[in-house]
Order: structure tokens, then C-alpha cells, then sequence
């Protein structure tokens, strides 16, 4: 198949495309800076929020969407730019050149009760591809770990000190998964008919607290709990794991809780114990 990954230079797309590309396929990575090479991959420019994608989409068979502006981006309005008016110009484009698969990436706890920016214009992206003519998959995985992730190195310099200090004392739930295997679940959704019209819910092996995920590294660490709301801390946390609210609303952090509501892994013939854990990676 000829596949455009949108946001294939990224954290995700990189390992996805070069999944892609050992299956034999032959895949376009595509980013405002086509210059972030991956290697062994061709890449192009594609900034989804133009109205017309039509050139760039067009004589591809499958589209990706990986496309992402970190969750603590603000003004709000950045993510609906790029989220949902982004997703429409590529389902839009897609439905025009005759795309036949759309993969749509989307995440953990976007029809949660917490509201953020980030996950209204996520549920809004999602709503476009479910309502278009095209032949979808959607994902929603949890916080994804592997290297070149931003989320370790938070994890880390959260460590670094022996008293840590955590909104709410780290109760925050998220269950990690791999990058890799992630990647090999989205290309099975890229390639195989069964998983059309599906909507994923994807975690790692293990649910963790935020603190817990601090003691992996730093087994002495003394976690401190911050009362919330605390501005800052949710602000520095919400750059790591996706949807996490920044604001004053105490209620709507304690809430949050990004973990599976249902086990989605036996749709690509995986169970939990075949996944890579974070204590394991983080072993290695
Ligand atoms: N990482 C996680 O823990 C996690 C968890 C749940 C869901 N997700 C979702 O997974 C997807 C991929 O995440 P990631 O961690 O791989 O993100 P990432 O490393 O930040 O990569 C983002 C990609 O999007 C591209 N991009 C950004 N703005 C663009 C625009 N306007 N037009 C075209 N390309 C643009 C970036 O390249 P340029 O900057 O060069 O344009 C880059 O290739 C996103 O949808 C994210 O919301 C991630």
C-alpha cells in the first residue's frame, strides 16, 4: 500500500512508519519540517491546517493521522486548529483523492467528564472521521513511552530529587504503553479490514499512580502531595500526559484517570503479558 503518515516524524510516527516499511509498504512521513528525517523514510511537507490537501493526499491508498500539539498548548483555540479543523481538511482531502483507510489518532479519556481543550477538539476530530465516507480506525491509547518520548525525561527530572512533589500526591492512574508495540497495532489497523469502523481503547500491562511511576525510577523518593489546584504543577504535568487539565478546577484533576475502560488488545491478537511493562524498558 502507498500510505501517508501525517505526523510521521514524530515520537509515534517514526516507529510506526518504519513498522510500515518493513512490511513492505511504501510510506510518506509528513510534517510542517519535512527535514526531521527518519531513516530510510521519505518524507514530505503537509501543514493540516491549509484548507487544501488534495496534492499532498492524493495517490495514497492509506492516510494517518498523528498530527498533534501537546496537550498543555495554549490558547485553546490551537487545538481546535489543528485537532479538529485539521482532521476535517485531511478526511476532507482523503474523501476527495479516494483514500480507501483512514487511521485516526486520537486519546485515553477524550469522553471522559473532564473537559480540556485537547480533548474537546480530539472528540471533535473523532466525530469528523466517524462521519465521513471513508473506512476508519480510531485509537486511544494511554501515556506512550519509548525512546525519543518526552514522557520519561519528565519522569526523570521529576526524580532527580528525593522529596518529589505531586498534585494530589501522584494519585493520577495511567496505564503506559510501548511505543512499539502501540505502532505495531496501528499498522495492523492500516492494513487489515477487520478493524474498520473500530474504536480502540489501548493501554500497557501495568495501571500505575504517577507516584508509582516516580518510585520506579527513584525507589527512595518521598513523594510530597501538593494540595490542588496548583497552576504550575498541572501545567508541568499536563505537558506529559495527554488531556491532564491545567486550571484551578481541583475536582476535574482528581477525575482524570487514564486507564482502559475496556481491554481492546485481543482485536490484534495480543494479551497484557505480551507487552513490554515500563519497569521492563526501563531495565533495559
Ligand atoms: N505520546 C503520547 O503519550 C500520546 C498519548 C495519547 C495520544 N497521543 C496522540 O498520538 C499522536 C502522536 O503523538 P506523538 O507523541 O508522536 O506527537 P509528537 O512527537 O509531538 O509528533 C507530532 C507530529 O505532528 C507534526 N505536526 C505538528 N503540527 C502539525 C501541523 N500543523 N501539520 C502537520 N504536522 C504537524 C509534527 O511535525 P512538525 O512539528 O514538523 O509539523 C510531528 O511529526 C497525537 O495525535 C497525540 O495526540 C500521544
Amino acid at each position: 500500500m502507498k500510505i501517508l503518515v501525517a505526523g510521521g516524524t514524530g515520537f509515534i510516527g517514526r516507529v510506526l512508519c518504519q513498522i510500515l516499511d518493513r512490511r513492505g509498504h511504501d510510506v510518506t512521513a509528513a510534517g510542517r519540517s519535512p527535514s526531521r528525517s527518519v531513516a530510510g523514510i521519505q518524507t514530505t511537507a503537509l501543514d493540516v491546517t491549509d484548507a487544501d490537501l488534495t496534492d499532498t493526499v492524493a495517490g495514497h491508498d492509506a492516510v494517518v493521522n498523528l498530527v498533534a500539539l501537546p496537550s498543555h498548548v495554549q490558547p485553546a483555540r490551537s487545538h481546535d486548529a489543528v485537532h479538529r479543523q485539521g482532521t476535517q481538511n485531511l478526511v476532507s482531502a482523503s474523501e476527495t483523492t479516494g483514500v480507501d483507510r483512514f487511521v485516526q489518532m486520537s486519546a485515553l479519556g477524550v469522553d471522559s467528564d473532564v473537559e480540556t481543550a485537547y480533548f474537546a477538539a480530539k472528540r471533535a476530530g473523532e466525530r469528523i472521521v466517524r462521519d465521513s465516507d471513508l473506512d476508519w480506525v480510531i485509537y486511544r491509547p494511554s501515556v506512550v513511552f519509548g525512546d525519543g518520548c518526552a514522557f520519561l525525561p519528565f519522569l526523570r527530572k521529576l526524580a532527580a530529587a528525593r522529596v518529589v512533589p505531586l498534585p494530589g500526591g501522584g494519585g493520577l492512574r495511567i496505564q503506559p504503553i510501548w511505543v512499539d508495540d502501540l505502532a505495531a497495532m496501528l499498522a495492523d489497523g492500516v492494513e487489515a479490514d477487520r478493524h474498520t469502523g473500530e474504536t480502540y481503547e489501548l493501554g500497557g500491562p501495568d495501571v500505575l499512580t504517577l507516584a508509582e511511576t516516580v518510585l520506579l525510577l527513584r525507589p527512595n523518593a518521598v513523594i510530597l502531595p501538593l494540595p490542588m489546584p496548583v497552576a504550575a504543577a498541572g501545567a508541568m504535568i499536563a505537558e506529559y500526559i495527554p488531556g491532564f487539565p491545567i486550571g484551578r478546577d481541583q475536582y476535574r484533576v482528581q477525575r482524570l484517570d487514564n486507564t482502559v475502560s475496556s481491554d481492546d488488545l485481543a482485536a490484534f491478537g495480543f494479551e497484557k503479558r505480551d507487552l513490554r511493562s515500563l519497569s521492563a524498558y526501563l531495565q533495559t
